[in-house]
């Protein structure tokens, strides 16, 4: 038993003084190329910022990095000089390693902090400085797991997709209509979390047309990574055109198909929980689908919006985000078609 036991700590020993040492370099490959994976594609850097509020985080992220790199090389070039050139001399003059620790050890990194912490101030008020109050409203609500985005002075509502005109300030104003969810948009500002019961508010400015995308940063749940949505920044007056659309009813069906497709929809289960402006649909349970034509998207950055993925996703939701709150939907086979028609039409 003794034995067994001394062979036991003699591998373990051998396992520590051997093999570990020789895995350490693979491992640490591994976890950087992990890291590295998250560079890769259309995933957002806050450090490649593209508005006031991320530029403010990106500038703060360098400067703690470069005093990082100069304390770093600072330590090595001591560590080097040490084992080098005073390898062996162990007389050392009377008070010089306790000025030299006071000053190098305790003085500069005193400095150092203080102004980090007055420069992380300063940044803060600015953040928290936000727009006036005749700057556009966009009133967002966190639900497992999607966006609901409306705007003050438009009736109608969109899923997952929140415009701003370009060059400007746009309040946001947070709810959750569950649990702990956070709106963040790595290039644009830093994160805002929703909290229950409380209404929280945070702004946005693109310096450039395009498309941000932002992410749930809180854990919520099972389908936490596939709460994704995308701000769109355009010249004002596309803004003001899109504005306009969604103040207005959605689009008329054009052909039999999707008129087929619209008589289904709001006769059908889907107005129970969905609602398209203009006709008799009016759920607020699922996500309006005026607009959900021309969404990148469908389920929150789960799928892309294309027919295919419509069609898998009324028939059955689970298998494309499961734990979602629709149930598979008994759509006639013949129905589908009609179905995926008008809402593709739907722009
Ligand atoms: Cu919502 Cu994570």
């Amino acid at each position: 038993m003794e034995k067994t036991a001394d062979l036991t700590v003699s591998a373990a020993r051998h396992a520590r003084g051997r093999g570990v040492p020789r895995r350490l370099p693979v491992l640490t490959t591994l976890c950087g190329l992990l890291l590295l994976a998250g560079c890769a594609g259309d995933s957002p850097s806050a450090l490649n910022p593209g508005g006031a509020g991320a530029t403010r985080v990106a500038g703060l992220w360098w400067l703690l990095f470069w005093i990082s790199v100069a304390v770093f090389a600072e330590v090595m070039a001591l560590l080097v000089w040490a084992l080098v050139f005073r390898r062996g001399n162990a007389r050392v003059r009377h008070g010089q390693p306790l000025r030299f620790v006071t000053i190098a050890g305790a003085g500069l990194p005193f400095v150092i902090l203080v102004a980090v912490y007055g420069v992380g101030l300063r940044d803060l008020a600015a953040l928290g400085d936000g727009p006036g109050p005749d700057a556009p409203t966009v009133e967002v609500t966190g639900h497992k797991w999607w966006w609901e985005v409306r705007y003050q002075g438009a009736s109608g509502a969109t899923a997952n997709e929140i415009h701003i005109p370009v060059g400007e300030r746009v309040k946001v104003r947070l709810r959750t209509d569950d649990v702990l969810h956070s709106f963040w948009v790595p290039q644009l500002m830093p994160k805002t979390d929703l909290i229950a019961g409380e209404t929280r508010e945070t702004w946005l400015r693109a310096e450039r047309a395009g498309s941000y995308r932002g992410q749930c940063a809180e854990y919520c749940g099972t389908q936490h990574a596939h709460m994704a949505f995308l701000v769109v920044a355009q010249p004002r007056t596309d803004f003001d055109a899109w504005l306009a659309r969604l103040d207005a009813p959605a689009r008329e069906p054009r052909t039999e198909a999707e008129r087929r497709g619209q008589q289904a929809f709001v006769q059908g289960t889907c107005a129970a929980c969905h609602a398209v402006r203009g006709t008799g649909a009016a759920g607020r349970v699922g996500p309006d689908l005026s607009n959900v034509g021309s969404r990148w998207s469908l389920g929150a950055g789960a799928v892309p919006n294309d027919a295919g993925h419509l069609g898998g996703w009324i028939a059955n939701a689970q298998t494309v985000k499961p734990g979602n709150a629709m149930p598979p939907q008994p759509v006639d086979a013949a129905q589908l078609p009609d179905l995926i028609a008008y809402l593709r039409s739907l722009e």
